[in-house]
């Protein structure tokens, strides 16, 4: 074996030692829901089409990057179902070699495609569904109808897009009184329930510190129903995961705020105008569009690559009063 077949398909270190190994791609900013908590609420400019990547230089990117050992990719959005032909990105996507190919989606138009995602090799999914009742659930999406994405989770599970997750938002005044009910559903349901601390990422003023609902506070409502195992300490992502005694289903705790999981931090992001993101909260983003429309080699690709490894923060200053907004713009152009 030579040299360079060894030295190929090996993770990269970051300045801080982390094994970099997993790229979250944003493929659209469009959604057909608004969520309070994701997007301002007179909605967005969305990107002309000719701006966004075009399939041909996503699995281009993910190709290059897959050389130095790329395993994990996550697709998200907006709603990456509303983007033309997912089913055949997905397929070239998996090609590529990718172990785990995951999608992060709001459910409402999965039920009618999660056999033909799966077959195209999508491995899993997580639905975001922050409440469990409709009229609720409506004023959260302002206008979404929960009854399509419960027979997303159906499908999802039916179509073996699992384990599905679902992720929770809690927020003060909005859903925090559900978390109890969230995390019954697992005794039942083999589903990862996960409760995300609510980050301060769009520019319409409804986060507040008073809003958020901390992990602590999660785990202190969640234990009230039964003994809490400690399920795993951490899967290489920002989960913590715990099982209730007797339970089919896995309750996570995703805490960016009140638990520094930067330091097992194993992502970079590409944004769907084709800009590589080091860290969600990055200052910094690197430009692939532009050099891949200015006949840049795959060599040339392969530096800007390894260059937004190089410059990775070590962390985010959420708590540190930053002004994360001004830096994030909005969470649906960047997918989480
Ligand atoms: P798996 O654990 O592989 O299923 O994926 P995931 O939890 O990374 O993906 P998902 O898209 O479901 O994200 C769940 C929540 O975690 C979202 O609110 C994301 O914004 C948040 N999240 C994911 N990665 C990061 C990260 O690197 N930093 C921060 N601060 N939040 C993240
Ligand atoms: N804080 C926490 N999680 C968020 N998400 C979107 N915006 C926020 C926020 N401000 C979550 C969604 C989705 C995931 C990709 O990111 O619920 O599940
Ligand atoms: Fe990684 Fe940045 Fe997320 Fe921290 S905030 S875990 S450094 S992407």
């Amino acid at each position: 074996m030579t040299m360079q077949t060894k030295i190929k398909n090996q993770p990269i270190k970051d300045s801080y030692n982390r094994r970099i190994d997993y790229l979250r791609i944003s493929i659209t900013d469009k959604c057909n829901l608004k969520c309070v908590y994701c997007m301002p609420s007179k909605g967005l400019e969305y990107f002309k089409e000719a701006e966004i990547l075009t399939d041909e230089e996503i699995v281009r990117f993910i190709r290059i990057a897959h050389n130095h050992g790329l395993r994990k990719v996550r697709i998200t959005g907006g709603e990456p179902l509303m983007r033309k032909n997912i089913i055949s990105l997905v397929s070239s996507i998996k090609e590529t070699g990718i172990r785990d190919l995951s999608l992060t989606t709001n459910g409402i138009t999965l039920s009618k495609i999660a056999g033909d995602l799966k077959a195209a090799g999508l491995d899993r999914v997580n639905i975001s569904m922050d409440t469990l009742k409709a009229a609720r659930y409506k004023t959260i999406t302002k206008g979404g109808d929960i009854n399509l994405v419960r027979e997303s989770i159906k499908e999802a599970e039916r179509a073996g897009l699992t384990p599905v997750k679902i992720n929770v938002v809690p927020i003060r005044g909005i859903n925090e009184d559900e978390i109890s009910a969230f995390a019954s559903l697992t005794f039942k349901e083999n589903y990862h329930i996960r409760f995300i601390e609510f980050m301060p990422a769009t520019r319409n003023g409804i986060w507040r510190k008073e809003r958020c609902v901390s992990s602590e506070e999660v785990l202190e409502k969640i234990s009230t129903l039964g003994n809490l195992d400690s399920f795993e300490f951490r899967g290489r992502g920002p989960s913590r995961n715990y099982r209730l005694k007797g339970a089919a289903g896995i309750i996570g705790i995703i805490s960016p705020l009140s638990d520094h999981f930067c330091g097992f931090c194993n992502r970079l992001r590409l944004t769907a105008d084709g800009k590589i993101r080091p860290c969600l909260f990055s200052m910094e983003e690197i430009d692939i569009k532009t050099p891949m429309r200015n006949n840049a080699t795959d060599k040339d690709i392969d530096k800007l690559f390894l260059h937004s490894i190089k410059v990775k923060p070590q962390r985010h200053l959420l708590n540190e009063n930053t002004g994360a907004t001004r830096i994030i713009k909005t969470m649906s152009k960047i997918g989480g």
